[in-house]
């Protein structure tokens, strides 16, 4: 493992090249590096200082519901273009990058609505998931478990344990998913 590391971090960073020129950022609103510590809780869910989602992971590892969720979700969805773990591939950029510096509405909104770079031959095109129920009903979830990959506080690969799914999430999920 520790000797595979190093080559995949080439390989990937090759690929990364073309893609990161032609992202297309202006239209996001820049924001300062931000705290992603967790300064409240509320119904197994943590918020930093700005009232945005964000991770809560143990000494031990064990990290939040959402984290966990999002970690599920990400990876039966966007793991196809944006890599296993969010590392990103030839189809979609690096998110474990993007989420360092992109505001949690600046997320919502492309992942809503897609993006699609224009500037380039090269078409890169991120679809729209407003619609899609498996995203949109867990898309904390999903910024949250991002959020914690960019920052680096979890690695790849499944967390250990988790904490219990909260009732709220039980009930969030039957609500937002329908009959
Ligand atoms: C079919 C491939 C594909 C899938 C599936 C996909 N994406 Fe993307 N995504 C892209 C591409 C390509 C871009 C870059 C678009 C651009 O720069 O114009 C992108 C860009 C993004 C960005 C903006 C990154 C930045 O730095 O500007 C976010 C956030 C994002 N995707 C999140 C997601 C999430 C969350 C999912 C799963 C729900 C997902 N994507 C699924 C292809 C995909």
């Amino acid at each position: 493992m520790r000797m595979l590391l190093p080559l995949a971090l080439i390989i990937c960073g090759a690929a990364h090249v073309s893609i990161a020129a032609a992202q297309d950022t202006a239209a996001l609103t820049p924001s300062p590096p931000k705290s992603s510590a967790a300064v409240k809780e509320e119904n197994g869910e943590y918020f930093d200082a700005n009232g945005e989602p964000t991770y809560k992971i143990d000494p031990k590892g064990m990290v939040d519901w959402y984290t966990f969720s999002g970690f599920r979700r990400f990876n039966g969805t966007c793991e196809v273009c944006h890599g296993p773990d969010g590392s990103g591939s030839s189809f979609g950029p690096d998110l474990t990058d993007s989420l360092k510096s992109m505001s949690y509405s600046d997320f919502q909104r492309i992942v809503v609505n897609g993006k699609q770079d224009v500037n380039t031959a090269q078409t890169l095109v991120m679809p729209a998931f407003g619609d899609n129920k498996n995203v949109m009903c867990y898309l904390d979830d999903i910024y949250i478990y991002l959020r914690a990959r960019a920052d680096g506080a979890m690695g790849r690969g499944r967390p250990a344990s988790h904490q219990d799914k909260p009732a709220a999430a039980i009930a969030n999920e039957n609500s937002c998913m329908g009959p």
